[in-house]
């Protein structure tokens, strides 16, 4: 079982992936599956090209579980942690820390200090995961997405 970083050439792994999780946990992500499922190959290559780091663990050849950051061209200085999802036969056993982590120490490294992501309200799983990480809740709310009843919260971890 190891963490691999995902490129270009693997766009076809991260969108059976990404199908997966949607398919799997629609309320916990902004886009919906019949956009994603549509999302062409060239779009897709774009976003594994980018310098910020999408995410796997793999074993034996299966994926079970990713994590993804992204920068803002200007100013690169706050990380936003993106679409964090292990399969659920593979869950609770330190995937999504793992993920989050090595996420974390690619922000360190490259001395970007503030990280944040938005949680569902309800999704105590994976708020736990933030808060024991270091992740803080602003109290900032939004809908998950234009016209859904639920709201995701902004949460924020600030320093090393
Ligand atoms: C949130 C999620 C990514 C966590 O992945 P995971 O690989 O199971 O996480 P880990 O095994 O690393 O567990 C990390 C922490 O999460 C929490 N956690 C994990 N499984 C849990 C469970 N069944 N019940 C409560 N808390 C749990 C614990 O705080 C755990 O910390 P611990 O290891 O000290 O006990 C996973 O549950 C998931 O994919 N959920 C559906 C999609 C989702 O909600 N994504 C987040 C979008 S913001």
């Amino acid at each position: 079982m190891r963490i691999v970083e995902l490129g270009p050439d693997d766009w076809e792994e991260f969108r059976a992936i990404r199908l997966r999780a949607l398919a799997d946990a629609p309320d916990s992500f902004a886009t919906l599956l019949a956009d994603a499922a549509q999302e062409p190959e060239e779009s897709l290559r774009a976003r594994l090209s980018s310098p910020t780091p999408v995410l796997v663990v793999r074993s034996a050849g299966d994926l079970l579980a990713t994590g993804g950051g992204y920068l803002p061209p200007e100013p690169p200085d706050v990380m936003t942690v993106w679409g964090m999802w292990t399969a659920p036969e593979a869950r609770g056993r330190g995937h999504g820390r793992a993920l989050l982590t090595r996420l974390l120490d690619w922000a360190h490294t490259r001395s970007i200090s503030i990280v944040e992501l938005h949680v569902t309200e309800g999704n105590d799983t994976a708020r736990r995961l933030y808060e024991s990480c270091g992740f803080v809740a602003t109290g900032e709310w939004q809908p998950l997405r234009e016209g859904s009843p639920l709201r995701v919260e902004l949460l924020r971890r600030a320093g090393s």
